[in-house]
């Protein structure tokens, strides 16, 4: 997928091939920092306050500092949008590290480095029509996944192994617990109930997981955000992920079991079609 051609860092917009870091940056080094992806939507940004708030979320609790305040970087990423002219659908990714320092683990006294680039991103149509399959995989992380940090090893790991078993998603659970995907959210319907687990400091509370909750309360859909079983995962009667670039994405298949006889559930497209609605997509401007 291309890139657009200009980059925001904490000293302006430039262009991407003139953006160069030493070897010594923490986040290259050490994985110290902290990210978001956000997405775009023909041009224009959604989920953006809610995206920067986690943003400072994650910065607070790994005692980083963000060089700009929420305005400057809602302006600056939108004035990067511009710039690029984007027209397309897209996500920007933005992240910030501990800086440029001489390799040492405690904290250096440096300014932080940060970037933002935009990509073109597709709204993956034809799985969001159809569902994916995932399998299940050991939550080998730490604690405090509430933190977008850079460490995404466990999450790399698991995906990977998903992809080569032509599976979409790894799903997570601890001892037999579902947490969250290995870069989405996790959500079951049974007996129309919709089910999560809560946002505690385990998961990543997703700004779409927020959303959907909100529709779901909306349409008068009854919420439990609670922990559920791998075995609740299996016997439930919908299962649906929720990621910025994923969307609301239906659940056929988990590790080999057909979900809801591997059609994506009433309940599910119920807040897929909720969801398109609340932002504002123009269904037919993208393919996949
Ligand atoms: N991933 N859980 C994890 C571990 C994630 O990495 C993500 C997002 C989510 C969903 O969060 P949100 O609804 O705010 O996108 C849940 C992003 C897209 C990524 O890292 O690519």
């Amino acid at each position: 997928m291309s890139l657009y051609n200009y980059v925001w860092t904490q000293n302006g917009i430039t262009a991407k091939d003139s953006l160069v870091y030493p070897f010594e940056e923490r986040g290259l080094q050490f994985g110290d920092g902290i990210y978001e992806v956000i997405r775009i939507y023909q041009g224009n940004y959604d989920l953006l306050e809610a995206h920067i708030d986690r943003l400072y979320r994650s910065a607070e609790a790994i005692r980083l500092k963000v060089p700009f305040n929420k305005e400057t970087i809602i302006a600056s990423l939108q004035e990067l949008a511009e710039k690029n002219a984007v027209q397309t659908d897209a996500k920007v990714y933005l992240q910030i590290t501990r800086g440029s320092a001489p390799r040492e683990h405690t904290f250096p006294d440096v300014p932080s480095n940060l970037y933002a680039y935009i990509e073109e991103s597709p709204r993956p149509v034809a799985q969001l029509k159809q569902g994916v399959r995932t399998i299940l995989a050991e939550d080998i992380r730490w604690d405090l996944c509430y933190i977008k940090s850079l460490n995404l090893l466990p999450n790399i790991l698991a995906k990977q192994t998903a992809k080569e078993k032509g599976a979409f998603e790894a799903i997570l659970h601890r001892n037999d617990k579902v947490t969250e995907g290995s870069s989405s959210n996790v959500f079951i319907v049974k007996d129309n109930v919709l089910y999560t687990h809560p946002a505690a400091k385990n998961i990543l509370h997703g700004c779409v997981r927020n959303r959907v909750l909100t529709l779901a309360a909306e349409s008068a859909l009854e919420v439990q955000e609670t922990i559920f079983s791998t075995q609740q995962l299996l016997d439930a009667d919908e299962v649906f992920i929720t990621s910025t670039t994923s969307e609301v994405m239906p659940v056929i298949e988990v590790n080999g079991n057909r979900i809801c006889n591997g059609e994506p559930g009433v309940i599910t497209r119920r807040l897929q079609l909720a969801y398109e609605k609340v932002s504002e997509i123009q269904r037919t401007a993208s393919t996949s």
